[in-house]
């Protein structure tokens, strides 16, 4: 299986556009796709430098609401378990174009989508989404189309991850190319859907969950960029 390259929360918007162009996404694409953060939650691990000595400065990000500082500060606290906060912390479990209005108002959780608010490429995209829900959900379809045709592998050359943070164990479960299902081998009975049940809750002990292994070669863990701190083992493969 190829490389994997995502990009860290703490890359600047510029370089992570780099990141995104050298696959054949531009900069529109890129602010319509962090708009996925409109839904989900990151660990304070991946935006805990904002909350106190922002790169060295002895204070917060000052690029941050400071309400949302002390927030953040009593969720993440010393709890050495790296607990999660919502990445839209207005309507977290509603896929909106919330998310433009809050980095707008200062309430972006991680430094990448707080950026996207401010750089002078992805501001003004950023606050015509802000005002436009339909014109977002709209871009944000052709874009995860446009995202969904890059790299795709096809035949044995993937394989569609029952856990999506990590390959699969052993033996893929079904044929990596959905388009091309096995038959069944029960005429007239169809086999029960192989295809993997996201489940909607992480691992409880995310230190004891698999370690990506494949038959035939064994996989690294997805590594975003530059994490701010060193993860623990599966912290390293939180991406969606
Ligand atoms: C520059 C690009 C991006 C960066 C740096 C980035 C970074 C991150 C990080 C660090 C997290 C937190 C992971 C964790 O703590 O477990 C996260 C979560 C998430 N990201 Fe991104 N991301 C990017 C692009 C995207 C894109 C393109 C999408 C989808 C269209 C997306 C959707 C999500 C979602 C839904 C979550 C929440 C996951 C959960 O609740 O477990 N992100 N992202």
């Amino acid at each position: 299986m190829g490389e994997v390259n995502l990009p860290g929360p703490t890359l600047t918007v510029p370089e992570a556009l780099q990141s995104f162009t050298s696959k054949g996404l531009n900069v529109n694409d890129m602010t319509t796709l962090l708009g996925g953060h409109t839904v989900g939650v990151a660990h304070c691990s991946f935006f805990q430098d904002r909350l106190s000595n922002f790169q060295g400065t002895g204070a917060p990000d000052r690029s941050m609401d400071p309400t949302l500082v002390a927030k953040l500060r009593r969720i993440c606290g010393t709890n050495a378990n790296d607990p999660t906060a919502f990445l839209d912390q207005n309507t977290s479990f509603a896929f909106d174009n919330e998310y433009y209005n809050q980095i707008r108002l200062r309430r972006g959780v991680m430094q990448i989508d707080q950026e996207l608010a401010s750089d002078t490429s992805t501001a003004g995209i950023v606050s015509g989404f802000a005002s436009n829900p339909g014109g977002f959900q709209r871009s944000f379809a052709n874009a995860m189309i446009k995202m969904g045709s890059i790299q795709v592998l096809v035949g044995n050359a993937g394989e569609i991850r029952q856990n999506c943070r990590v390959v699969n164990k052993g033996k893929p479960q079904q044929p990596s190319n959905p388009g091309t299902p096995k038959k069944p081998t029960t005429p007239g009975k169809p086999k029960k859907p192989t295809t993997p049940v996201l489940k909607p809750k992480k691992p409880t002990t995310p230190s004891k969950s698999k370690k990506p292994i494949t038959p035939k070669k064994p996989k690294k863990p997805i590594t975003p960029t530059k994490p701010k701190k060193p993860k623990t083992k599966n912290q390293a493969s939180k991406h969606k």
